[in-house]
C-alpha cells in the first residue's frame, strides 16, 4: 500500500546516504580498509559519537567531482524506485574540504548526480548547505557564509547539523542571520540528543522555518502548543531516533502525538543506512505502527513539500503530482 504513496523527504544528509556497497566500491577505488567501521551487516557503531566516526570515516572515501556525482544519483535514484518525487540533501562544506576537494567541485559533483537522477526517474532534489556544531560558531559561520554567496541555484537552504548538546544555540545566530539575510531557507537539528529547552532556544534565538527532529519536545506541552500555533515544521526521523535509541521502539516515537497536537510533521530517513531505514521504509513504518492510509500519508508528503525551500513553481508542479 505504501509503496504506491509519493514521497518527500526534507531531511538526509548526502554523506549518510552512502550505502555500504558504494562505500566499498570507494574504499576498493582507494585502497582503504573499511573494517573498523563497515560489516558484513553494514555500519557499525554503538552510539552517536561512534555514529558520527563511522558516518566521518565513510565520508572521507569520496574524493572527486565524480565520487559525489555517482553518491548523488544513487540515493535519489534509490528513494525514486521507492516513490520519492522530491527530497532535500544537507551538503556539507566541511565534510568536503575534509576530503580534499574544493567546495565547488563538491557542489558541482553533487548538482551532476542529482541532475541524472532526474533524467532518469524525474526527482526533484535541492541542498541544504550545513554547519557543523560541534566544529564551532566560526565554522559555521564560514558554511553561512559560503551559503549566503549563493554558490550553486540548487543550494536553496541553511541549516547546523553535528552534537547538539555542544555550545549555546546563541553563539550559532550570527550565522544564521548571514543565511537569512540571503534568502535561503532555515533549519536547524534540535531535540534529538537534547531536550525541549534546545528546540525552545532555537526557536528563540534562529527563528527557523523548520526543526531539524524536535521530536523532543515533546517533553513539553506548552512548546509542542507553541510549535503547532507558530506552524514550524518538523523534520521527524523516527527510524533514526530509534536506531540512536532516542525513543525505544516505533510505537514510543511521539510522531503520532505530534500530529494529533496539530503540528505540521514529516517522515525522513536522516542517514538511511547507518538506520537500516530508508524514506520508503519510514512510510511503511508509520503506517504499520499507526495505521495511516495512503491519504494521511499522503499529507505528509503535501507539508514536506509546503515547507520545502523551494521555487513556488517548482512547488506548484510536485504539488500537481499528489492530485
Ligand atoms: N549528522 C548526520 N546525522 C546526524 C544526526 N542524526 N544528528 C546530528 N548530526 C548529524
Ligand atoms: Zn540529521
Amino acid at each position: 500500500m505504501t509503496h504506491a504513496v509519493p514521497k518527500a523527504e526534507i531531511h538526509c544528509h548526502i554523506e549518510g546516504a552512502a550505502t555500504p556497497d558504494l562505500v566499498r566500491a570507494q574504499a576498493a577505488k582507494y585502497g582503504v580498509d573499511v573494517a573498523a567501521f563497515l560489516g558484513e551487516r553494514g555500519y557499525v557503531w554503538s552510539d552517536f559519537t561512534s555514529f558520527l566516526a563511522a558516518y566521518d570515516a565513510a565520508a572521507a572515501l569520496f574524493r572527486t567531482e565524480e565520487d559525489y556525482a555517482l553518491l548523488a544519483e544513487t540515493h535519489l535514484t534509490e528513494i525514486a524506485a521507492e516513490g520519492a518525487i522530491y527530497a532535500e540533501i544537507f551538503v556539507s562544506p566541511d565534510h568536503a574540504e575534509r576530503s580534499g576537494i574544493g567546495v565547488g567541485a563538491y557542489l558541482s559533483g553533487l548538482a551532476g548526480g542529482i541532475e541524472r537522477a532526474k533524467a532518469e526517474s524525474g526527482i526533484e532534489c535541492r541542498m541544504i548547505v550545513v554547519g557543523i556544531r560541534h566544529f564551532g560558531a566560526e565554522a559555521v559561520e564560514a558554511a553561512a557564509r559560503f551559503a549566503a554567496g549563493r554558490p550553486h541555484e540548487l543550494v536553496t537552504g541553511f541549516g547546523m547539523a553535528g552534537e547538539e548538546r555542544f555550545g549555546r544555540v546563541a553563539d550559532y545566530a550570527r550565522a544564521f542571520d548571514t543565511a537569512r539575510a540571503a534568502g535561503l531557507g532555515i533549519t536547524i537539528h534540535a531535540g534529538e540528543l537534547a531536550g525541549a529547552d534546545s528546540v525552545r532556544d532555537a526557536l528563540d534565538h534562529l527563528r527557523p522555518a523548520r526543526i531539524g527532529h524536535g521530536a523532543r519536545a515533546i517533553e513539553d506541552k506548552a512548546l509542542v502548543e507553541r510549535i503547532a500555533e507558530e506552524g514550524v515544521v518538523l523534520e521527524l526521523c523516527p527510524g533514526s531516533n530509534v536506531a540512536l535509541g532516542v525513543f525505544a521502539d516505533w510505537s514510543s516515537h511521539p510522531f503520532e502525538t505530534m500530529r494529533k497536537a496539530g503540528v505540521r510533521v514529516t517522515l525522513n530517513s536522516d542517514d538511511p543506512p547507518h538506520f537500516h531505514s530508508s524514506i520508503g521504509n519510514e512510510y511503511a513504518m508509520a503506517a504499520a505502527t499507526w495505521g495511516y492510509d495512503a491519504a494521511q500519508l499522503m499529507h505528509f508528503t503535501r507539508t514536506a513539500l509546503e515547507a520545502a525551500f523551494i521555487d513556488e513553481a517548482t512547488r506548484e508542479k510536485l504539488l500537481g503530482q499528489l492530485r
